[in-house]
């Protein structure tokens, strides 16, 4: 009896939401929209909507106003969205301010309820395959529209002339017909009709704009093209192709000097620009710089003007995307990183590293790679791999990569005080406090916990391949992370050789260029003996006759010189002696020339454990603990030396 009431009640629930949604739509009615969204578009990847998380502060892609009573972003662009977009679902969200479903793979129309939400002002479809007609019911309130790269036909809607907010009109790469209205649209600044099949004259209120804008129309005529022939020779002929061009601004000169320059150098020119963008913001940052440069200034001057201005003519340009790895919270594109204002991390041998804070406050590590002798697919496999890797606290983990022919981009989650290696290196000296013992194996055993992580990903076969002081993060509370992985199988031999690696890399892989697990424990062993001694592993890079310091130390301790190796910062704390000797043991023990004799990470973990159980054993205060593990046998002796 129950049961029946319940199935009775429940559509008849559903059909009062429904209806009541249209008198009072509210942020449950948002909920349902986008819900039924996700449902009916399959999408590659998850998102992670679910109606037991807040919409507002836990959906990807979604942010509400300010009172948090309406949906009023939707950002979901190259998620791999595919298929059609349903009627009846977006549109209902009827104070939505930005829709971007870019960069995807949506197909057929734009159902005439999207197009018209009323409060809409930004609609980015580009690079989709959209096609049927543009729809006449278009928002009013619309300054940026975007639905190039799609296969649009028909005409051009009259009703863009009621568009009087519009700023920025792209419809480039489509295959619209007929005549262009004249729009009179006094705002509109930006305008792309390139590559369809437009025909008849350019309006007059259109002709301020330059040939790339309507590039690739073989019916159009008249001003900035051909003259047409109806056109009768008493108007004033134009003498110059570019009548207009004193007459615009400056940061338009310089954008289709971009547009241009893109469209003829393709993405080596994406390339430059990012290097120009990165570097410049990075001047600006230091607040050097004389001032001479006129793209700096170009730039500073964009950096004033509302963000979709800059953006978008990098955005034509755009063939590749930055792919995202599932349960990455982040919701920015190429766009974005490339107008994020960016620092030189550091120069590695894979490429260099860029801190980016993107303009939402967002900060991420961007690394560029260099020499990357693998193809698209290969990397897109390796990628994969890397980026299924589950979370782990002392693994940085990667979020999003790009590729394309020249440019080959990482983006990992920031990680906010430095290296161990700065932090090791860098704390020497007068005024400054060395690095603590305690500070250093807990660093130690965080990273080997983070690298044994990674050996049992990938069916217990995923190898790092470039374990140095450098890769281990570290935040606040010097925790370590564990970064770089995976990445060696992307790089030619001859980066891999590179006198930078070889301090930790080991000896079988200087000959056989093949890395292992137990090759990464010999790095690992390297990075031990590294904070051991306080010696970075390549005294004098460049130089072949350096001798390495698994070598150096061994030499040493053959001499029974041991105390001689370790670093005079830790040699102030008399108590802690017997714990370096332990360390130094299992250092050496990960260096050993045969592969085999080297621990697993594991068991690496356990030694350095059991280290850090009886240093803490050892501390004045600290009493005896009842844990079985105290049997070992260093923990007696050390207590004599207290
Ligand atoms: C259109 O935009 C203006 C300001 O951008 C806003 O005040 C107005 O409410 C919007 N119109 C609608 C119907 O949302
Ligand atoms: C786009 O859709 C059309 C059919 O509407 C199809 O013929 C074409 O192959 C599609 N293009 C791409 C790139 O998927
Ligand atoms: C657009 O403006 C014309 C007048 O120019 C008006 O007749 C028409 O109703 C408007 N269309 C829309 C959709 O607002
Ligand atoms: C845009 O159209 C032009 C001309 O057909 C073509 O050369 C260009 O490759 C197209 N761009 C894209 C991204 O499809
Ligand atoms: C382009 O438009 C012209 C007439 O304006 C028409 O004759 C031609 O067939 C169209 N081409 C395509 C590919 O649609
Ligand atoms: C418009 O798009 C075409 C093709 O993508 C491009 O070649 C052209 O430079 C663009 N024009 C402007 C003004 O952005
Ligand atoms: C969904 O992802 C966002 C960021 O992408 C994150 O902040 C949020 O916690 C996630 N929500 C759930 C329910 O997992």
């Amino acid at each position: 009896m129950d049961r029946s009431v319940v199935f009775i009640l429940f559509p008849l629930i559903f059909l009062l939401l429904d209806l009541s949604s249209f008198a009072t739509a509210d942020l449950s009615s948002d909920e349902q929209a986008l819900l039924a969204f996700a449902m009916s578009v399959p999408h590659g990847r998850k998102l992670n909507w679910t109606s037991q998380s807040p919409i507002c502060s836990s959906w990807v892609g979604v942010t509400c106003t300010p009172d948090k009573t309406r949906v009023r972003t939707l950002r979901l662009p190259a998620v791999g969205l595919f298929g059609l977009i349903p009627a009846d679902t977006l549109g209902k969200l009827n104070a939505l301010e930005v829709l971007s479903l870019r960069s995807n793979r949506l197909i057929v129309g734009l159902p005439s309820d999207v197009a018209s939400i009323p409060a809409l002002h930004s609609l980015y479809l580009q690079h989709n395959n959209l096609s049927g007609i543009i729809p006449s019911t278009l928002s009013s309130n619309l300054t940026f529209l975007d639905l190039s790269y799609n296969s649009f036909t028909g005409e051009l809607p009259l009703t863009i002339r009621n568009l009087t907010r519009l700023n920025a009109l792209f419809l480039e790469n489509n295959s619209l017909s007929g005549p262009i209205p004249d729009f009179q649209l006094p705002k509109l600044r930006r305008l792309n009709l390139s590559y369809n099949n437009l025909s008849g004259p350019i309006p007059l209120s259109l002709q301020k704009f330059a040939v790339e804008s309507f590039l690739g129309n073989p019916f159009l005529c008249g001003t900035p093209l051909a003259q047409c022939f109806e056109i009768p020779p008493s108007s004033p002929p134009s003498p110059s192709e570019h009548p207009t061009k004193p007459k615009r601004s400056f940061w338009k000169k310089l954008s289709t000097g971009v547009i241009i320059a893109i469209a003829a150098g393709g993405s080596a020119l994406l390339l430059l620009l990012i290097i120009v963008i990165l570097v410049c913001f990075y001047k600006r940052k230091r607040g050097e710089g004389s001032g001479e440069l006129k793209g700096k200034d170009a730039l500073g001057a964009r950096r004033e003007k509302p963000k979709e201005e800059y953006s978008s003519s990098i955005q034509e340009a755009e063939k590749n995307k930055l792919v995202f790895f599932e349960g990455c919270s982040y919701n920015f594109d190429l766009e974005d990183l490339l107008r994020a204002s960016a620092e030189v991390l550091g120069k590695g041998n894979h490429g260099t590293t860029y801190k980016a804070v993107l303009e939402d406050g967002t900060t991420v590590v961007v690394k560029r790679l260099k020499e990357v002798i693998i193809g698209k697919k290969e990397f897109e496999q390796q990628m994969e791999m890397i980026g299924r890797i589950r979370p782990h606290p002392n693994v940085v983990p990667l979020r999003a990569y790009y590729y394309s022919k020249d440019e080959k981009l990482l983006i990992y989650d920031y990680v906010t005080s430095g290296n161990f290696s700065s932090l090791l290196h860098g704390s020497k000296g007068a005024g400054k406090t060395p690095l603590d013992w305690e500070s250093r194996v807990k660093i130690s055993l965080g990273a080997a916990r983070g690298v044994a992580h990674i050996h049992a990903e990938g069916g217990g076969k995923f190898i790092h391949g470039d374990i140095k002081s450098n890769n281990v993060l570290l935040t606040q509370e010097l925790d370590a992370c564990v970064a770089d992985y995976g990445l060696a199988p992307f790089m030619s031999s001859a980066t891999t050789s590179s006198r930078i690696v070889v301090g930790y890399r080991a000896p079988e892989v200087i000959e056989t260029r093949k890395y292992t697990q137990k090759s990464d424990v010999y790095s690992f062993g390297v990075l031990l003996l590294e904070m051991l001694t306080g010696k970075a592993p390549l005294q004098s890079p460049g130089r072949d006759d350096v001798v390495d310091l698994p070598r150096w130390v061994q030499s040493v301790v053959r001499e029974e010189w041991t105390a001689e190796v370790f670093d005079v910062e830790l040699m102030r704390h008399q108590h802690i002696e017997e714990e370096m000797v332990q360390m130094l043991q299992i250092a050496m023990a990960c260096v050993a020339k045969s592969p085999d004799q080297r621990p697993k990470m594991e068991e690496l973990i356990r030694m350095i454990e059991d280290i850090r159980h009886s240093d803490s054993e050892n501390r004045p205060s600290s009493e005896k603990s009842k844990d079985e593990k105290v049997e070992t046998p260093q923990a007696a002796d050390t207590e004599s030396t207290m």
